[in-house]
């Protein structure tokens, strides 16, 4: 890719001609909310699921959406043009915007706007091939955890818990129950029978763990939204994490201890296919 153009405020400019204040909320108190949206071969991969989750948050933290869906649409569209298109990771984030530092809502501050976009490579075969390491932690995080919000710090320190294990990601555990991962959702199978926590105030309703569930589904798959103690995960037969930039991704080791086989297993594989299959279909202009 070329030098990346972003928006920002109503602008396209080069990225690093794009400036936001040192007063703006987002840095000062994590004051907004963020999508991160894959798009393939140009096109934006479940683009209204991704908005209304947008609207959600913005409910969430008590702020209205500067844009109506078809202008956010118009724009990303615009934003992966100049960006030259080909598969992409959209990054965008709404903050409360600029004021003098008070806690308190500011009267009249316009939201500040910001999409960016990267390349979105997917994962190497080889971690394909032979599954990543995770650990489980506890999820230290507060009670609005489907709010999609950019204060992240509990996250950041929990992945990085994991890296230091040599692992790519934290299980969070809220009460003896699997919440969700630091940037991920949590799928289990059980004797062929899939499981993934539910929805609630405790995980982010991920876009692509509800894309898992429909196509699961759709090919006659045993797939569930129950909550999974954290005691299933030592005898599970396979886990998985799913998310927009990491897809559904199985986890072959679990705080150091193989997980089933220690090997990718065969419901992962056929997800993973109809994952991948669902993609081209998007590429193809088949899908939306
Ligand atoms: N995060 N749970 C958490 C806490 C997440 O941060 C994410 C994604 C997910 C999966 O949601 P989705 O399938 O809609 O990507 C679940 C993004 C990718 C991030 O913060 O980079």
């Amino acid at each position: 890719m070329n030098a990346p153009v972003v928006y920002l405020n109503g602008d396209y400019v080069p990225e690093h001609a794009a400036c936001v204040s040192i007063q703006d909320r987002g840095f000062i108190f994590g004051d907004g909310v963020y999508e991160v949206i894959p798009a393939y071969g140009g096109r934006l991969f479940r683009l209204e699921q991704h908005l209304r989750r947008l609207d959600d948050s913005l409910a969430g933290i008590r702020l209205t959406n500067p844009l109506p869906h078809a202008r956010w649409r118009a724009l990303l569209e615009e934003l992966i043009h100049r960006n030259g298109g080909g598969d992409l990771s959209i990054y965008l984030q709404v903050t409360r915007g600029c004021a003098p530092r008070n806690h308190a809502f500011p009267a009249g501050a316009a939201p500040t706007v910001l999409a960016t976009c990267s390349a979105l490579t997917g994962n190497a075969p080889a971690v394909l091939a032979a599954g990543v390491a995770a650990i489980t932690a506890e999820d230290i995080r507060w009670k609005h955890c489907h709010i999609k919000a950019i204060t992240l710090l509990p996250n950041v320190l929990l992945r990085q818990q994991a890296m230091d294990a040599g692992a790519v990601e934290a299980i969070l555990i809220r009460d003896g129950q699997v919440t969700e991962g630091a940037a991920s959702n949590v799928f289990t199978v059980v004797d062929g029978a899939i499981t993934t926590p539910p929805k609630g105030p405790y995980l982010l309703p991920g876009i692509t763990r509800d894309l898992i569930i429909e196509l699961a589904r759709e090919a006659g798959l045993s797939c569930r939204e129950a909550p999974v103690a954290e005691a299933t995960l030592s005898g599970a037969d396979e886990l998985w994490l799913s998310s927009s930039t990491r897809e559904v991704l199985p986890v072959t080791r679990l705080n150091g201890e193989p997980v089933g086989t220690g090997r990718p297993g065969p419901v992962w594989r056929r997800v993973h296919d109809l994952y991948q299959r669902y993609k081209d279909g998007l590429r193809s202009g088949r899908l939306s």
